[in-house]
Order: structure tokens, then sequence, then C-alpha cells
């Protein structure tokens, strides 16, 4: 996939991109195949990824690496330049940036400064059958009573 080749030649090439490029193994051909495989579903293409590696869950798959906004901006920086290089329709450029943003954003999960950043939808991880302090209501309350 042109992207992923032209996004991993970002990554290789920017300076700012130095630390995540860091994270990754010298030999990109195995990760560049696994993000053609997500991204071909993630685009409603082909369905590649989750048969072979099992639901994306990216945040957890992230979870080994320190992932600080500046790495999420590092990754923006890349992906920016590699869409900017493979698609030339400047609208859907920008939908897919937003796409992408909101996706990095959530795969954050360190703090500047280092502490760990919580789950943006889970301020802190509730163990399964746990009830929560403030009460939260069980799934489907909503329906309770029709
Ligand atoms: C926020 C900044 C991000 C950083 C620093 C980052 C870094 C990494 C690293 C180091 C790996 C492991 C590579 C390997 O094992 O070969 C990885 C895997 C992956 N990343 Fe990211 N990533 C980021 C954001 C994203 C985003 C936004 C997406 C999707 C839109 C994404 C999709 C993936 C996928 C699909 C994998 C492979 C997961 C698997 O093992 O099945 N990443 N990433």
């Amino acid at each position: 996939m042109r992207l992923v080749d032209a996004f991993y030649r970002a990554m290789d090439r920017l300076p700012e991109a130095a630390t995540i490029r860091a994270m990754h193994a010298a030999d990109l051909r195995a990760t560049k195949a696994v993000l053609v495989q997500y991204l071909s579903e993630w685009l409603g293409g082909p369905r590649l990824y989750t048969p072979a590696r099992g639901v994306p869950m990216l945040r957890r798959r992230h979870q080994p690496f320190d992932i600080d906004a500046a790495a999420r901006d590092a990754w923006m920086l890349c992906m920016r330049q590699a869409l900017a290089e493979v698609c030339a329709d400047a609208g859907l450029r920008g939908e897919l940036e937003a796409a992408f943003y909101k996706v990095a954003d959530f795969i954050c999960n360190t703090e500047e400064g280092g502490q760990e950043r919580a789950h943006p939808g889970r301020p802190r991880e509730v163990q399964p059958g746990e009830v929560q302090p403030g009460g939260l209501a069980p799934p489907h309350s909503s329906r309770a009573g029709r």
C-alpha cells in the first residue's frame, strides 16, 4: 500500500519522528504488512486484519510503548506527510487526518512527565464485577421498566 510505504519513509526520515522510529524494529517489513492489513479493514476494504490478528484493540496493543502527546504528534506528522504524497483530494485528506488523529489520541497512554495516562473512556481500570465508586448505571438500564 503506497500510503504505508510513504508513512514509514517519513518516519525513517523526519528528525521529529526519531523517538517513535526507535520504538519499531530496524526491519519494518513485518510491521508494514500488518498496517496494510489493518488499514485495508479500517478504510472499509477487504477484512484482512481481524482474521489474521484478532480484534484490533489498538490501545492495548500499544500499551508496551510510552506514547505521549509528542509521540502522537510525531506519528501524525508522518501520516500527514504520507497523505500529502498519495492523496490528491484535499477534502478526503482532511477527513482522513481527522480520523487518524482520533485513533492516535486514543492510543496515547503517557502524560507529559511520564506518568500513565488513563483510558479516555475509563478514568481508571475497573476489574470485572467491581462496583464503581460513583455508581455507574448498569448497561442497558435505560431499558428498565419498558
Ligand atoms: C500515537 C502514536 C503511535 C505510535 C508511537 C505507534 C507505534 C507503534 C509501534 C511501536 C508498534 C509496534 C510495531 C511492531 O511490533 O512491529 C505499532 C503497531 C501498530 N500500530 Fe501503531 N503507533 C501509533 C499510532 C497508531 C495509529 C493511529 C494506528 C492506526 C490508525 C496504529 C496502528 C498500528 C497497528 C495496526 C499496529 C500493529 C498491531 C498488531 O500487532 O497487530 N498505530 N505501533
